[in-house]
């Protein structure tokens, strides 16, 4: 099956770059939320982003418009009624995602693949509660979406053969580049990104070195663009937290506890860049 059109759900942080890079690819996209604002917000983003390409010189005014006349908005998930591939990037939460999930089987056609973004859970567990397993897959984008190349495609113990070279192909017209992994907590990027994190606060809580230290180290050492602490500071420490906690639990091995530094900053509210402090103090 060749997909040409798409629903991406949840018009957050992650679901506007999804339809951007569709709709910049030529499919037609269907971009749902349960809140009007959150819709308003994530075109406005679209719009920015894209406009910052025509001033680089990377694309024409025309083909802007050309891309955002291919996005519509809806409130309504009942307008997935006539797509190949719908991808969910709603909150991280699992009676959220279930609940789509089930409604999604309901309206969507019997060919249609149902995808989800999520950085963390069982897609496994999300395709069990569909009448389609086999047709469900986890499509795990990083953020920002429109510059980042890598697609994490993750199997399900059920996802079809056809189901996963149909997204392999969708991910590759988006010029992007699939990788392959199979279900397993934290899949492969969250699996060795994280507990490098978590490590890292360790050597904050334990006294090894000031957070500036570490990041340094890391940088220069080891050639990372970013220290493991600032990147943390914009993941958002609660959900970095949320990660270490599921691979924890997941796994049932002491290796993965998250550092009790890392929990009380989420209990303190320092979140990272979106609240203001982390390791490292934003205006
Ligand atoms: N932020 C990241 O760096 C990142 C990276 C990879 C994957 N993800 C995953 O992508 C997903 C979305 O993350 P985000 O950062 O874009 O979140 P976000 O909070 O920016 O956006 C979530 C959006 O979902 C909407 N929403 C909530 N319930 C809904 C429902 N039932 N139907 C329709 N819309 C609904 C909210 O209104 C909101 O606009 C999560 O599963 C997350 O784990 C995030």
């Amino acid at each position: 099956m060749t997909i040409k059109n798409v629903m991406v759900i949840g018009a957050g942080q992650m679901g506007s770059g999804i339809a951007q890079v569709f709709a910049q690819s030529g499919f037609d996209v269907k971009l749902n939320d349960i809140s009007e604002e959150s819709l308003q917000k994530g075109l406005a983003t679209m719009e920015k982003l894209l406009s910052r390409n025509v001033d680089k010189g990377r694309m024409t005014e025309e083909q802007k418009t050309e891309t955002l006349n291919r996005i519509q908005t809806t409130t309504s998930l009942e307008e997935a009624s006539d797509r190949d591939l719908v991808i969910e990037a709603v909150v991280e939460n699992m009676d959220v995602k279930t609940q789509v999930f089930q409604k999604l089987d309901e309206i969507t056609p019997s060919h249609a693949i149902l995808a989800t973004n999520t950085s963390s859970l069982p897609i496994t567990d999300i395709a069990a509660v569909t009448n389609r397993p086999d047709q469900v897959i986890g499509m795990h984008f990083m953020n920002p979406v429109p510059i980042m190349k890598l697609v994490e495609i993750i199997r399900a113990i059920q996802t079809s053969d056809k189901t996963y070279k149909t997204i392999e192909e969708a991910a590759k017209a988006l010029n992007k580049t699939p990788v392959e992994v199979n279900d397993y907590p934290g899949f492969v990027s969250n699996r060795v990104l994280m507990p490098m994190i978590n490590e890292a606060i360790y050597t904050v809580y334990e006294g090894v070195a000031e957070p500036e230290a570490v990041d340094e180290v890391m940088k220069l050492g080891m050639n990372h663009p970013m220290g493991p602490l600032t990147l943390a500071d914009f993941i958002g420490l609660d959900t970095c937290l949320y990660i270490m906690e599921v691979l924890y639990d997941g796994f049932g091995d002491s290796k993965y506890r998250p550092c009790p530094l890392l929990k009380k900053y989420v209990s303190a509210g320092w979140l990272g860049k979106k609240s203001g402090r982390g390791f490292y103090v934003y205006e």
